[in-house]
């Protein structure tokens, strides 16, 4: 039995992995019994109207020892949850088990989400939070007597930067130009992006991993929501959640980096934050925070601008994109940029959990302060809404363009003509550099996927919220559906994992991914 096992690992070093995993929930069932610390077991079924049996895709369980704002051995679980498991899903308490090499606590996690409970999507992000015990080593979710082990991880002890921006998930990415931008702007002024990609295509994928090698960002996959194993007909969670679970992917870098960093922005690889008043993002959010208490985020309405790109990496210039750049007259949803302590989730926009949260300052207050969100008007987010592809010959003949003003005053300049030299500057050096001259040939030269992409979601919903039609309680924001065609010529790298699903439990079946990892077998999908 032994031989087999040992030439059943040498044959498989995954299944080394999935042995580590099933010896770990045998220990955790048959060791000799721990003591219970503490006994505090919620009800689910009967109290809050026990609607139907669902499924729960776990994307992340963090553990904190210590921390600023979730005090002492903090949980937080990012979920996606379909809201019709209960009437009450609010009031719904998760049993966690923890344990420690000494000791068992049970404790009920409270649950809070970033959607509207009106909106028509049937899964939302549910965040689940709660305080166990010390050296936690094994987490597990109980209801009526069955548990399920759920991996977790401890946050980030440091941040690259004290500014992170957490960029929305890509998928079927191809616009290169516009990564470029983001990076060399949001590096200029002292930001690290961490990025999550779901799938990319493959060259784009290799600048990408270049940057990261430089210590500019970081990357990670993100996953497609997946039930291994289900016994029943389930409603698909991917088409029915908000834009792909973006909520969910931005509250996981949120909490990620929630110890380390100072700030953290919620972006798109498209929206561009360049501070109008200090030399770095650190300076501006500390000056625009001013010390107040009561501001959760600051945020920024995006202004939608239209510019020119080169499908060359050689011609590409950051400089060219930012002179050539129009207002569009129109603006859209703004980002948000957080102190780290004050956000526990966020939605795309900010995070309405915190927004209104009552804050006391004394014992003697009767009515707390609320806590709530500021409108900046210093500036917004220059937003790349449009990017019409031109060659340098066609660019020659465009002439030299003026720093667009700032739509906010249509007095000063987005940018200096100094801050933007030396962004072009820099930009310049990098791509000259060998190992990213060598994928210039790679590089797609034409956009190919986002029109089908944009031409999806605008029959989806941008079209009926231009007519003024749209409501979220009448669609789920989501272009899950959207018929993807693969590119032959572009191979794609997509992320992946190894997918688990826990026993079977009552009300909610609990599924979650280990290893996970980039391949080039999927293709170009959401
Ligand atoms: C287990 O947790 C309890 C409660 O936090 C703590 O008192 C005990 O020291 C922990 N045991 C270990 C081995 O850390
Ligand atoms: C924006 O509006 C101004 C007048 O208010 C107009 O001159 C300009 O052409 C418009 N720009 C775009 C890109 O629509
Ligand atoms: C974050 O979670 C902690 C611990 O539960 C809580 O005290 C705090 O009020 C939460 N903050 C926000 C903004 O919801
Ligand atoms: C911008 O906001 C600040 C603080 O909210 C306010 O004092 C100021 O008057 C505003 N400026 C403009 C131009 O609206
Ligand atoms: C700035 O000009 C644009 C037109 O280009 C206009 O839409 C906007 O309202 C103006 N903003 C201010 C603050 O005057």
């Amino acid at each position: 039995m032994l031989t087999q096992i040992r030439h059943f690992i040498k044959r498989n070093f995954k299944a080394l992995l999935l042995l580590n995993f099933i010896a770990l929930i045998t220990v955790s069932q048959y060791s000799a019994p721990k003591p219970v610390i503490e006994q505090k077991s919620a009800p689910i079924r009967d109290t809050l109207g026990y609607l139907q049996h669902t499924h729960t895709f776990i994307h992340s369980a963090y553990y904190y020892p210590e921390s600023k704002s979730l005090g002492k051995n903090a949980i937080a679980i990012v979920t996606t949850t379909n809201k019709r498991t209960v009437k009450q899903i609010l009031k719904m308490k998760i049993n966690l088990v923890a344990s420690n090499d000494t000791g068992i606590i049970n404790t009920a996690a409270t649950v809070t989400t970033e959607h509207r409970l009106t909106d028509r999507c049937d899964y939302l992000m549910l965040l689940a939070q709660a305080n166990t015990l010390e050296n936690m080593n094994v987490l597990e979710i109980e209801a009526d007597g069955i548990t399920a082990s759920i991996p977790f991880k401890k946050p980030k002890a440091v941040a690259p930067k004290p500014v992170m921006f957490c960029v929305a998930p890509q998928f079927a990415a191809e616009q290169w130009q516009t990564f470029l931008a983001q990076v060399h702007i949001s590096k200029f002024y002292g930001a690290h992006l961490q990025m999550y990609v779901v799938s990319m295509v493959e060259s784009y994928f290799q600048l990408l991993q270049e940057y990261e090698k430089l210590g500019y960002l970081s990357i990670e996959p993100w996953l497609t929501i997946k039930f291994s194993k289900v016994d029943e007909p389930v409603i698909e969670p991917n088409r029915n959640v908000e834009l792909r679970a973006q909520t969910a992917a931005h509250t996981d870098c949120l909490l990620m980096y929630k110890e380390a960093a100072t700030f953290i922005g919620f972006v798109d690889m498209d929206d561009l934050l360049i501070p109008v008043n200090s030399a770095s993002y650190y300076e501006e959010f500390e000056r625009d925070y001013n010390g107040n208490w009561l501001i959760s985020s600051l945020h920024y309405t995006k202004y939608d601008f239209q510019t020119i790109k080169s499908p060359y990496l050689d011609e590409t210039s950051i400089l060219q994109m930012v002179k050539q750049a129009k207002y569009m007259n129109t603006t859209d949803s703004g980002k948000s940029f957080v102190r780290a302590e004050r956000y526990n989730s966020t939605w795309a926009h900010w995070s309405r959990v915190a927004d209104l949260v009552p804050q006391f300052f004394g014992e003697s207050e009767e009515k707390p302060f609320l806590m709530t969100r500021r409108e900046m008007n210093t500036t917004g987010m220059f937003h790349l809404k449009r990017q019409i592809s031109k060659t340098g010959l066609q660019l020659a003949n465009l002439g030299e363009g003026q720093i667009p003003l700032n739509p906010v005053n249509n007095k000063t300049t987005i940018i200096s003509e100094e801050n933007l030299q030396a962004i072009e500057d820099d930009l310049q050096r990098h791509l000259a550099l060998p190992q990213i001259q060598k994928l210039a040939p790679y590089l797609p030269k034409e956009d190919f996927y986002m029109p089908i992409i944009l031409k999806c979601y605008t029959d989806a919903f941008y079209h009926a919220r231009d007519i003024g039609r749209f409501s979220q309680a009448a669609i789920c924001i989501n272009a899950y559906s959207c018929d993807i065609p693969q590119r032959h010529d572009y191979s794609c790298v997509h992320s992946d994992a190894m997918y688990h699903s826990g026993p079977r439990m009552d009300p909610i079946t609990y599924h979650y991914t280990t290893d996970s990892y980039f391949t080039r077998s999927i293709g170009c999908y959401q």
